[in-house]
C-alpha cells in the first residue's frame, strides 16, 4: 500500500534523491533557475495556462491567492472544515483581512444552491463575498475528491454572480491521484 496520507509521510525514492542532487540550479529570484523555469513551463503547459509560479507551501498559495483574489472586508465561502478556515493559524484573517462565510459540505463538498443562497443574501452592511474555495482533496473529509460536475456547477454558480473562485491543490503525489482518478486535469482547472 502507498501511504498518501500527507507529502510528510511519503518519502522520496533514491532516484528523486539523485535528481535533486545532480538539478541544475541558480538565482530563482531572478528567473534564473532552470529547474523551478522548467517546471512552472511544463505545469503551464499542462493546465493550460499563461504562467505559473512555484510556491514551496500550499499554506503560502493559499494566502496569496486569498490576498490576491479579494480586499479587507470582503468574505469567501468556505467548508467549515476547510484548511484555509482550520489549520492556517487564522491566515485568513492576517494576510487577507477577510470574513468565512461557511457552509456545511457534505465531505467537504457543498452544493451550487448552497452557494446561491450565500450569495443571494441581501442587506447594506454584509460584506460582500469575492470569493468561492474549494478544497482538493480535501483534506479533513478524509482526502475526498470534488467529482467533477459538482465541482463545475458550484464555481458556475460563482461565475454568475460574479464571485471568483479558488480550487486548493495540496502536493504533487495527492494531486496526481486525484487527477489519475479522474483523468480531468485540464478540465478541473477549467471550472476555477
Ligand atoms: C488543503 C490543504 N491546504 C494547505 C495545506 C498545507 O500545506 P503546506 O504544509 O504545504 O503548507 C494542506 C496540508 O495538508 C492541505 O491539505
Amino acid at each position: 500500500m502507498i501511504d498518501l496520507y500527507s507529502d510528510t509521510v511519503t518519502q522520496p525514492t533514491s532516484g528523486m534523491r539523485q535528481a535533486m542532487a545532480q538539478a541544475a540550479v541558480g538565482d530563482e529570484q531572478r528567473g534564473e533557475d532552470p529547474t523551478t523555469n522548467a517546471l512552472q513551463t511544463q505545469i503551464a503547459a499542462l493546465l493550460g495556462k499563461e504562467a505559473s509560479i512555484f510556491l514551496p507551501s500550499a499554506t503560502m498559495a493559499n494566502a496569496i491567492a486569498c490576498r490576491l483574489h479579494t480586499k479587507p472586508g470582503e468574505a469567501i465561502i468556505c467548508d467549515e472544515r476547510c484548511h484555509i478556515l482550520n489549520s492556517e493559524t487564522g491566515g485568513l484573517a492576517v494576510h487577507s483581512g477577510i470574513v468565512p462565510r461557511i457552509v456545511h459540505g457534505q465531505r467537504g463538498h457543498f452544493t451550487p444552491e448552497q452557494v446561491a443562497e450565500q450569495l443571494t443574501l441581501s442587506g447594506h452592511y454584509r460584506p460582500i463575498t469575492t470569493l468561492l474555495a474549494c478544497e482538493q482533496t480535501h483534506n479533513a473529509a478524509g482526502g475526498t475528491i470534488w467529482p467533477l460536475e459538482q465541482l463545475q456547477a458550484v464555481c458556475q454558480a460563482a461565475h454568475e454572480r460574479r464571485t471568483g473562485t479558488i480550487c486548493q491543490r495540496v502536493s504533487l503525489p495527492r494531486y496526481r491521484a486525484v487527477c489519475t482518478a479522474e483523468k480531468l486535469l485540464r478540465r478541473v482547472e477549467d471550472c476555477v
